[in-house]
């Protein structure tokens, strides 16, 4: 909700160097914390910041003091967004802000006595209105892509997919290579278990061209990580690619989380021995059965090993918490184990106690465990989690895979595999590897610092 401390953007602060940019972002968590990362990224660059955001899911302005807040009116009731799926709230928003967005700008631009205020917009291209709205000011628009490279990469293949069959996936094909899109299989392949798969074609279809026809995409990934699909996708694609990630290894990252973090996650683990635990969290949206819930609980207790399990309200289908677990399961582990709703998973990552992330492979999970060497135990969900799991355990080999059947067995083998087999040891050597390119390529040499650097000069020549 909008807070009464948001600050109206009635009066321009003056740039430090006379350009101003405007961002929008889906009010997602996952797609929230890049953009207000990015933002801060640009701000310390010298640019002013003037974030538009919807009511639903709006950021704390408390946290960005340094930024101009402008909320929209989204016209999103609690009853058409609760239970809502990512995709149909993205369809929701791109039909309901419309109008919204175009006052917000029309407003910004007349209170503003230049004729050209703002250097340019950073959208979702999940918002693809954004696009006319923008050209009707004249505005240079970029897009930030909040997966990796491989999995843009991927949707932007659909049409080719379609035509040669992949797509629909048919079980009959899931382990068969996608020659066209290595090293993806078809299982692999970034779709959604959703009834109108028509409607989420042409969902993707307008993220591709709203990313096509902007000035630039913007992605947190980096060259030294993504090197054959950046090259890949430079191939015939016509904007410009900027790779600039980590974006949360620029500086302390600000809390952009929705949710409040337990502060218990980070004491619990200080009572713990180095690298003894496996930190388990499945992100913002994904969801699983009561059934795969059961399992994921004996599996951990099974593998006798250390956990710090983020069990979020209403990540079990059905159910409030986690009711579900059997009486006196916490009791029976006997302090190995500990379950928050919601934990500060930079921190967490970063602690020393961990020594592994059971993960859904949301792109800035697995790009945050990249970023501190933590080997995964990878279980996607979900579109482009496909993708990521694939390169995490094939082309980078920093996980081990956990897709055929979430079986107490299958888990708890994953788990020794990375926790106590020598396997685990090598994977643990590789994660700490990559920790170091996603620290290079920040430095001076590094080939994030030289893309960002190109942004900026063409963020500045407008
Ligand atoms: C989704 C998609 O899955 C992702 O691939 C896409 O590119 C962006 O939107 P989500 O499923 O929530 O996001 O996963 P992820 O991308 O991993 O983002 C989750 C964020 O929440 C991470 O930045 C993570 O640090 C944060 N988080 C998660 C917490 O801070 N605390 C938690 O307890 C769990």
């Amino acid at each position: 909700m909008a807070t009464e401390n948001q600050r109206q953007p009635s009066k321009l602060e003056k740039p430090i160097n006379g350009k101003r940019l405007l961002f929008f972002s889906l009010p997602l968590q996952g797609h929230m914390t890049p953009m207000l990362q990015l933002a801060d990224i640009l701000h310390s660059k010298g640019f002013s910041i003037t974030f538009i955001h919807t009511k639903y899911n709006s950021p704390n302005p408390s946290n960005y003091p340094h930024f101009t807040f402008q909320p929209i009116s989204d016209d999103l009731s609690e009853a058409e967004t609760s239970g809502l799926s990512v995709f149909d709230l993205a369809y929701l928003i791109n039909v309901k802000c419309v109008a919204p967005f175009r006052d917000c700008l029309d407003q910004l631009f007349s209170d503003s006595p230049e004729e050209r205020p703002f250097a340019g917009l950073i959208s979702d291209p999940a918002l693809h209105f954004t696009r006319e709205v923008a050209k009707s000011f004249q505005l240079q628009r970029f897009v930030l892509r909040t997966s990796g490279v491989g999995a843009f990469r991927a949707f932007s293949s659909f049409p080719l997919l379609q035509e040669k069959g992949y797509l629909p996936i048919q079980d009959s094909q899931l382990e068969e290579l996608v020659a066209e899109l290595p090293p993806l299989r078809v299982k692999d392949l970034p779709v959604i278990n959703v009834p109108d798969l028509e409607k989420f074609y042409k969902l993707i279809a307008s993220l591709i061209e709203e990313a096509k026809t902007s000035s630039g995409v913007i992605f947190n990934s980096f060259e030294e990580l993504e090197n054959s699909a950046i090259d890949a996708l430079h191939e015939g694609f016509p904007a410009p690619i900027f790779p600039i990630g980590p974006f949360h290894k620029y500086f302390p990252a600000t809390s952009s989380s929705f949710l409040k973090p337990d502060e218990s996650s980070i004491s619990w683990l200080d009572k713990q021995e180095p690298k003894s635990v496996i930190y388990v969290s499945f992100g913002s949206i994904a969801a699983v059965e009561e059934k795969e819930f059961l399992e994921i609980a004996w599996g951990l207790a099974n593998s006798k090993c250390r956990f710090l399990w983020v069990i979020r309200p209403g990540s079990v289908n059905g159910l409030d918490w986690h009711e579900a677990l059997p009486k006196g399961f916490l009791d029976m582990l006997d302090g190995r184990g500990h379950i928050v709703k919601w934990a500060s998973q930079l921190e967490v990552l970063a602690h020393p106690a961990v020594g592994a992330f059971w993960t859904h492979n949301g792109w800035n999970s697995t790009l945050e465990s990249i970023s501190e060497g933590v080997p995964m135990i990878c279980m996607p969900c979900f579109a482009d989690q496909m993708v990521n799991a694939r390169y995490v355990t094939y082309s980078w080999k920093v996980g081990v895979e956990l897709r055929n059947g979430l079986e107490r067995k299958n888990i708890e083998r994953a788990i020794r595999r990375l926790m106590v087999e020598e396997e685990g040891e090598e994977i643990r050597k590789r994660a700490l590897d990559l920790k170091e390119k996603a620290k290079s390529t920040l430095t001076q040499s590094g080939a994030s610092f030289k893309s960002l650097e190109s942004l900026i000069s063409c963020l500045s020549s407008s």
